[in-house]
């Protein structure tokens, strides 16, 4: 063997023990725990795509991740899983946009603006653009990350008593998330907003403590809302979407590869899931109906007509609050689809 075959082979030596070693030990070294909490049953979008997100990262991080999704507010209700967030005794969620609010970024409460998007085309325009990520970073400043916005659907209303027009709503006492344009514009409307935690609100429907509530038929179907309700009303009036988040600090002590992972994995779980929001919410007004529990109303075009103009005021009576150039930049995204905006 000659002095070049012989430091060849030293060097193959070299790099394959180090090779084995390096594998030894990412094997055998403890995993990076995510902690991944939200409030929705495992059966709606969110919890699909949180689960998704789970298989898909645990996979293609070969075992150097894991996700443990807490579904159900088992270990936190909407307000306490922010905080716990910023406080990194979990590391992500999925909350509902309107709840960024609480943290002092109020324009977020723009997609609560009643009938705002009038096609998917126009919100995913807005999500997946320029808007939707400036929105984002505006949550660094809070130690937050946001890596992607997941959709559920449109909400639809129950109640105790049948509606069918705006008129119908008055001094009916409505659960609400956290959202003062969601309050905004059940007081327009003549109803009495009532904000409570999502995990309550089958309870307090139950109880009498509200009369109606408002959510996408996931929501509605799988908190069994429908079992405690008498009516409802497909109004599609508001959008339900959520971000995904990140605790600042633990995402910047991630290796960059392990984050490129991660970020892809959540892009695809939005895929994913929202192609899953689609069809779910769909099926489960289906399953509603079939529940024969409530009877679920369909407005006519005339009167659709009526609860878009009783509800068009709301845009300019919350325009401080969350901007009146960010309401506009989403009017002109509607029309630049061919959508009149009054
Ligand atoms: C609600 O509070 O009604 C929703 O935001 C719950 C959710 O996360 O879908």
């Amino acid at each position: 063997m000659n002095f070049s075959t012989f430091f060849s082979a030293l060097a193959v030596g070299f790099f394959l023990t180090t090779v084995a070693s390096a594998q030894t030990s990412s094997s055998t070294s403890s995993p990076i725990i995510i902690k991944f909490s939200h409030v929705v049953d495992p059966d709606t979008p969110k919890g699909r795509a949180a689960d998704f997100f789970k298989k898909i990262a645990e996979e293609r991080t070969q075992g150097r991740v894991r996700i443990e999704v807490y579904p159900n507010s088992q270990l936190y209700k909407d307000k306490e899983e922010v905080e716990a967030l910023q406080k990194g005794a979990v590391q992500m969620l999925a909350p509902s946009l309107s709840k960024f609010a609480s943290l002092g970024v109020k324009a977020f409460e723009v997609f609560d603006i009643p009938y705002i998007f009038p096609s998917s085309e126009v919100l995913h325009e807005v999500t997946e653009g320029p808007i939707g990520k400036n929105l984002l970073r505006r949550l660094e400043s809070k130690g937050i990350i946001g890596l992607a916005y997941w959709d559920n659907g449109f909400k639809i209303f129950s109640a105790n008593r049948e509606i069918k027009v705006p008129s119908d709503m008055k001094d009916l006492r409505i659960r609400i998330q956290s959202s003062k344009v969601i309050d905004t514009s059940m007081r327009i409307l003549g109803a009495i907003p009532q904000q409570t935690a999502f995990a309550d609100t089958y309870q307090v429907l139950q109880t009498n403590a509200a009369d109606g509530a408002e959510n996408p038929p996931t929501n509605i179907f799988t908190q069994r809302i429908h079992e405690v309700q008498k009516y409802g009303i497909i109004t599609n009036h508001g959008y339900l979407g959520y971000a995904v988040v990140v605790n600042k600090a633990f995402w910047e002590t991630l290796p960059e590869d392990i984050r490129k992972i991660l970020e892809q994995a959540i892009n695809d779980a939005a895929l994913f899931g929202n192609e899953n929001a689609f069809q779910e919410n769909i099926l489960s007004l289906v399953r509603i109906t079939l529940s024969g529990t409530i009877q679920l109303y369909t407005p006519s075009p005339e009167e659709l007509t009526l609860w878009r103009k009783a509800l068009h005021p709301v845009q300019k009576e919350v325009s401080d609050r969350v901007g009146a150039d960010l309401i506009k930049a989403i009017n002109d995204v509607s029309e630049k689809h061919g959508f009149m905006i009054e």
